[in-house]
């Protein structure tokens, strides 16, 4: 089977990875949250108490292994879904993600799903997959965002205050836009959807729809 290709981009805390998830459920398509592959990483790099800053302390990277069965993450065999969502991997996963050496093993574990994929992150339809099928760039307000990530890490148990997940995102935003290797950044040929005043289940819809008119062509 050829493979059918979803690139979702966008920053943080603007849905990818709930919206990613329901339109995968929806259409049937596997769904690979990258942000998870570099949250695992700084989760490991944190635990080896490495400089996150020095390359040169990257040599690991072999040795882990990073999979996905339905909604959890599993870090050698370990399931760290949780812990991956903490505040200190937040505030840490922009500084592990500039690294070559992380890009480039996290690219070769991008390149080896096949099939129909939704696969969400910052670099999807600019770096990963230059020709995926459809692209899409979601955005919305930082303010939204950090109520959305409340929100979220409340759903998930874990407590968090508001203006520091806000400061986090602006942060977050500058540091992964401003980045030498695969900047955040919307692709040439992506629909931008602004996300700030619509539900998820209105984003949702929008993009299957997109995603049923591209299958429509990819089958001709
Ligand atoms: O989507 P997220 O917040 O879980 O992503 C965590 C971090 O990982 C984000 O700050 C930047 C980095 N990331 C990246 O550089 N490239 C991707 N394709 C996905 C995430």
């Amino acid at each position: 089977m050829n493979d059918f290709i979803v690139a979702i981009d966008g920053p943080a805390g603007s849905g990818k990875s709930s919206i990613s998830k329901m339109v995968s459920k929806i259409c049937g398509f596997t769904h690979i949250d990258t942000g998870a592959i570099f949250r695992a990483i700084t989760l490991y790099a944190l635990d080896k108490n490495i400089d996150l800053e020095n390359e040169n302390e990257y040599n690991f990277l072999s040795d882990i292994k990073i999979r996905f069965d339905k909604d959890k993450v599993f870090l050698n065999d370990n399931d760290v879904s949780h812990k991956i969502r903490e505040d200190i991997i937040s505030k840490n996963v922009s500084a592990v993600s500039k690294i070559k050496k992380v890009r480039d093993r996290v690219l070769e574990i991008e390149k080896e799903s096949h099939g129909k994929i939704i696969m969400d992150g910052r670099d999807i339809g600019t770096v990963v997959f230059p020709n995926a099928n459809l692209k899409i760039f979601l955005t919305a307000s930082p303010e939204e965002r950090a109520k959305r990530r409340v929100l979220q890490n409340e759903s998930l148990g874990i407590k968090s205050n508001y203006d520091e997940i806000l400061a986090d995102i602006i942060k977050r935003d500058y540091k992964d836009s401003t980045r030498d290797i695969a900047p955040l950044k919307c692709a040439d040929d992506a629909i931008n959807i602004d996300t700030t005043s619509l539900s998820i289940e209105e984003v949702c819809n929008k993009i299957v729809n997109l995603i049923d008119e591209r299958l429509i062509l990819w089958k001709i």
